[in-house]
């Protein structure tokens, strides 16, 4: 477990609510999808992990808000019961086997399940193959791929003895067709991609699906560092003629973690406004 390990569960002395009433309201019908269900969402402290988290709450689950940033994961945690979930947050390093465990042993602790896991903590160290250290390697494959791994064995122990669960990944477009000086990135989300089909197969019988989402272009912190000229070189490759939100990417996951997606596991969905379709 990481030394500045951080652990909240919240509503304790919750305070303040999501601001943006018109975007970010729990629905006030009794179907919502998701009420009840209790989701881990990583990477969680900011961009598109704050936004599945937020969205997942929407529709009714209560989250366990995981990120190696701690005080990020506080104001989404104040977001989250502002929309009127509990929440559990807990710092966490997702390439150490021991914080990882700790996650689970939290959520269970604070909510007795886990019925989704959403796996989106990641990061980019880019560099030319030529050029690219053994460092910058082993880290993007240790978050990106590594980490994803220990959660899904991790969680799918607690769904497969409580009877099912819905297992996301979060890959990128790449995977499918490479990006300069990405070796390091592009090797991690498509071995993402084939080990979520492989634990798609093995974890089928306990009524655990498990399924990738492919984000484009998304508008958050790690492309928004992007060079302008280069930004808009993507933009124009994208035919519905706009970056992706987080919200986009938050939208499918909450697909494939409801009931509704049931029949689905094993897909790769791509939300990339048709790049590279
Ligand atoms: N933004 C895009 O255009 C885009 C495109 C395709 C795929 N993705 C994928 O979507 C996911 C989220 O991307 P984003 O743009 O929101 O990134 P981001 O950098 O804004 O957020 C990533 C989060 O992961 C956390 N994190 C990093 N290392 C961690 C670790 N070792 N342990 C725990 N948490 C850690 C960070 O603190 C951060 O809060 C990533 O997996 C990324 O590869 C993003």
């Amino acid at each position: 477990m990481s030394d500045r390990a951080i652990i909240g569960l919240w509503p304790e002395n919750a305070s303040g609510g999501y601001e943006d009433s018109n975007q970010l309201n729990r629905k006030e019908s009794d179907d919502m999808n998701l009420k009840d269900k209790v989701a881990i969402v990583t990477g969680a402290g900011q961009g598109i992990g704050e936004a599945i988290a937020l969205r997942l709450a929407e529709e009714g689950a209560n989250l366990v808000l995981v990120d190696i940033n701690g005080e990020a994961l506080e104001q989404v945690a104040e977001q989250v019961t502002g929309i009127g979930s509990k929440v559990c947050f807990v710092t966490c390093n997702v390439t150490k086997k021991s914080d990882v465990e700790n996650v689970i042993q939290q959520g269970v602790k604070a909510f007795g399940r886990i019925d989704i896991l959403v796996n989106n903590a990641g990061v980019i160290r880019d560099a030319l193959l030529l050029n690219m250290t053994e460092e910058e390697f082993d880290i993007v494959i240790a978050v990106n791929l590594k980490g994803p791994f220990l959660f899904m064995q991790a969680a799918a122990k607690i769904m497969k003895d409580q009877g099912g669960g819905k297992i996301i990944n979060i890959s990128s477009i790449t995977a499918k067709v490479g990006n300069f000086g990405q070796i390091n990135y592009t090797a991690a989300k498509g071995g993402m991609n084939a080990m979520s089909k492989t634990a798609a197969r093995e974890l089928a019988k306990y009524n655990i699906t498990v399924n990738v989402v492919m984000p484009g272009f998304i508008d958050t912190k790690m492309t928004q560092s992007l060079p302008d000229n280069f930004r808009e070189s993507k933009l124009k490759e994208i035919p519905l003629g706009r970056a992706g939100q987080p919200r986009d990417i938050a939208n499918a996951v909450a697909f494939l973690a409801s009931e509704q997606a049931g029949y689905v596991t094993g897909h790769v969905m791509e939300v990339t406004g048709g790049r590279f379709m």
